[in-house]
């Protein structure tokens, strides 16, 4: 399969053809749904929450980021994969960002790199873009931001639409490659999707935007809960409990190992 490359994600838009995108954090889940045919896939600093069990995305480290998205990377033959810029590792201007940019590049063979924020990102989305380094941005509700934000909350309501339009724009200009639009009422998002010219992928944004991401766990229905915006495509969660109940009767059971499992002397 012929690898999805940036400019790809334009041609899309403007083929009115919509975007798939969907969080992984190991080789498994990469080749899995590169194989399905996923356009991108997200090493998400929800990592932490999903994999490592931690409350919030903040204490991920850029080390983290980096170990899960080598594997991605290694496994995904056609998907164009983008990496977190955890909490912490840019947020300091452009120079941070680059350094920590400049690292995921050179340690994973990921394609792009996202960071959170609108106008306040412009210069790390500028000084990235100018070395090179492909940037999706973030808008909407930003989990890196959540103790600001007060929580999950959709962003951009009211006046605020105004403001995230903005950002659009500005992370736009500063040549962003494509955004998400995460918890942004669904006519906001499809208002920045008609006036910006790169693709918006949407989390709980709406049917408008030019493509939709989700965190696999959830798409998949690997917990007890999901995020209103987040249909559960399965319920993988339960297939799994029922192989590993089903592998610990055969052991009981005497059934596992048969003789097709075992060598002969
Ligand atoms: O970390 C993540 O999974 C994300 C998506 C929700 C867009 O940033
Ligand atoms: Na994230």
């Amino acid at each position: 399969p012929r690898r999805v490359r940036v400019h790809h994600l334009q041609a899309a838009k403007e083929r009115g053809e919509r975007l798939t995108m969907l969080t992984a954090y190991d080789a498994v889940t990469a080749r899995l749904f590169d194989e399905a045919g996923i356009d991108m896939l997200l090493v998400g600093d929800s990592i932490g929450n999903t994999m490592h069990g931690y409350a919030t995305t903040l204490p991920v480290t850029l080390d983290e980021i980096v170990v899960a998205a080598r594997a991605v990377a290694g496994a995904a033959r056609r998907a164009f994969v983008v990496a977190d810029l955890p909490f912490g590792t840019y947020e300091a201007g452009p120079e941070q960002a680059l350094a920590s940019a400049v690292r995921v590049m050179k340690e994973t063979g990921v394609s792009a790199v996202k960071i959170e924020g609108g106008q306040r990102s412009v210069p790390q989305i500028r000084a990235l873009t100018a070395a090179g380094v492909p940037v999706v941005a973030h808008l909407g509700y930003t989990p890196q931001s959540e103790n600001a934000l007060g929580g999950p909350r959709v962003q951009g309501r009211g006046q605020a639409a105004e403001q995230i339009s903005d950002d659009a724009v500005a992370v736009t200009e500063a040549g962003a490659v494509a955004v998400v639009l995460e918890m942004v009422p669904a006519p906001v998002a499809a208002r920045i999707t008609e006036v910006v010219r790169i693709p918006t992928i949407g989390i709980g944004a709406g049917a408008e935007c030019d493509g939709q991401v989700l965190v696999w766990v959830d798409m998949a229905g690997m917990g007890d809960w999901s995020p209103r915006f987040a249909k559960r495509f399965g319920e993988v969660g339960q297939a799994l409990t029922a192989a590993a109940r089903a592998f610990a009767d055969e052991v009981r059971g005497g059934a596992f190992p048969a003789a097709e499992h075992s060598f002969d002397a």
